[in-house]
């Protein structure tokens, strides 16, 4: 069974509370169990962790190569944009990952319209809301 790691950054835990406008009115907990029904329906393990901290999210890619995890899905935050240290980390480890966005970076503010992690990363995903979510693991779970 393939077991895959949904890693979110900085303030997705207050997704459904800030800028309902731009990110959706559904909460962080409201997400996750969605992408747990459709784990469970696609037959893979999910693993969920988020954290507001650059250092824990790095530990956590580095952990999740330790444990085999086979396929990552990361909503950076903000450290999309500038991030070179969490860029590194996912460099450093042999697993594909899938960055994802709720919102589109590309159709807001100019400080938003890159990203640096998505460099170290197979695909990217951005402007679907949780969909992007759904979509990046289905992916995963067939590759
Ligand atoms: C975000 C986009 C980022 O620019 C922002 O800083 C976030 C959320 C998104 O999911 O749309 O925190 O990653």
């Amino acid at each position: 069974m393939k077991n895959i790691l949904i890693i979110n950054g900085p303030n997705l835990n207050f997704t459904g509370v800030r800028q309902k406008n731009i990110y959706g009115d559904k909460t962080i907990d409201d997400i996750n169990d969605i992408l747990e029904y459709e784990a469970k329906v696609l037959g893979v393990s999910l693993g969920i962790f988020s954290s507001n901290s650059e250092g824990k999210l790095i530990y956590e890619l580095q952990e999740a190569y330790m444990r085999g995890i086979s396929g990552i899905i990361i909503n950076p935050g903000a450290l999309t944009h500038y991030s070179y240290a969490l860029m590194d980390a996912i460099d450093a480890i042999d697993i594909p990952v899938v960055e994802v966005h709720l919102s589109n970076i590309y159709k807001r503010e100019e400080f938003r319209r890159g990203s640096v992690t998505a460099k170290a990363c197979i695909g990217l995903i951005s402007g679907l809301g949780y969909y992007g979510y759904i979509l990046a693991l289905k992916f995963l779970s067939d590759i």
